[in-house]
């Protein structure tokens, strides 16, 4: 474990936050007020927490909300670090070390996105089935041990999307499943470079998911991500994505999401 996730578990213990964790929720854009629903909650500001990303350059809150619901134990993380912000695709790492050094069974990524199906229209739910990394980077680029040849086959847990599914079909919420594709952003996407996404199996595109995945997946992490389809991918059925679109439709979409994750939540105790 790295000094600084170490020093983020002991702020974590100081504040009576030791048991493991059923699920770790991390919350993208527009989507942070979800953690509301959580009894005996404990609040935290990442910037109290090292290694976790802080405030004032990722531009969040950033909180860690960590408390009860349903009888289980979930920890909300109310904004992410971008490889956009930073230009360092290792941005969340220090927060998925502490978590996984605290014990986390699930770990689930939200995100908005842009959905290059005439299917998944905005304001969809999609579940991340796989993802496409074309982008030259990766998180465990310069680690240097054995581990960071990590397998990236059933990268996102095929039992935690079963469970996904049959949340959905509880809650009475579409969650088709597609392909999620990282691009580094912050500029949208060229309509080229969405033909091209499509062309190459992508469902959805977006800015973040798929690192956060692979550090996951290094630290043995279960991992399950859930889109929050914003727009249309650009040129895409007229698709023309600003930040405002994204964080409206993500603001709108949020109740969706919040009864999906109820769901999920609850259903967790069985087996
Ligand atoms: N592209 C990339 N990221 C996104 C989009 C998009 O169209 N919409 C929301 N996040």
């Amino acid at each position: 474990m790295t000094s600084a996730a170490k020093a983020s578990l002991d702020v974590l213990k100081a504040h009576g936050i030791v048991e493991p964790l059923d699920a770790a929720i991390v919350l993208g854009t527009g989507l942070s007020d979800l953690a509301g629903s959580l009894s005996e909650a404990v609040s935290l500001s990442y910037a109290d927490l090292p290694g976790f990303p802080q405030p004032g350059v990722s531009g969040h809150a950033g909180r860690l909300v960590v408390g009860r619901s349903h009888g289980r134990r979930i920890a909300f993380l109310q904004g992410r670090a971008h490889y956009y912000e930073s230009g360092d695709p290792r941005a969340m790492a220090g927060a998925l070390e502490c978590l996984s050094a605290l014990g986390c069974g699930a770990l689930v990524l939200t995100a908005a996105c842009g959905s290059l199906r005439a299917d998944l229209p905005p304001g969809s739910l999609m579940l991340v089935a796989d993802h496409i990394n074309w982008s030259g980077l990766n998180p465990l680029i310069g680690v240097a041990s054995d581990d960071r040849f990590v397998s990236l086959i059933d990268a996102y847990d095929p039992a935690l999307r079963a469970r996904f599914r049959a949340a959905a079909r509880r809650a009475d919420l579409l969650l088709p499943e597609g392909v999620y594709m990282w691009f580094s952003g912050p500029s949208f996407e060229t309509p080229a470079e969405i033909r091209m996404a499509g062309l190459m199996g992508a469902d959805a595109v977006g800015m973040s998911v798929a690192p956060e995945a692979i550090l996951a997946r290094r630290l043995g992490l279960k991992v399950s991500a859930v889109s929050l389809i914003t727009n249309y991918g650009a040129g895409y059925q007229g698709g023309a994505p600003t930040h405002d679109q994204t964080k409206l439709i993500a603001a709108t979409g949020a109740q969706k999401l919040a009864m999906l994750l109820g769901s999920f939540i609850e259903g967790l105790d069985t087996p």
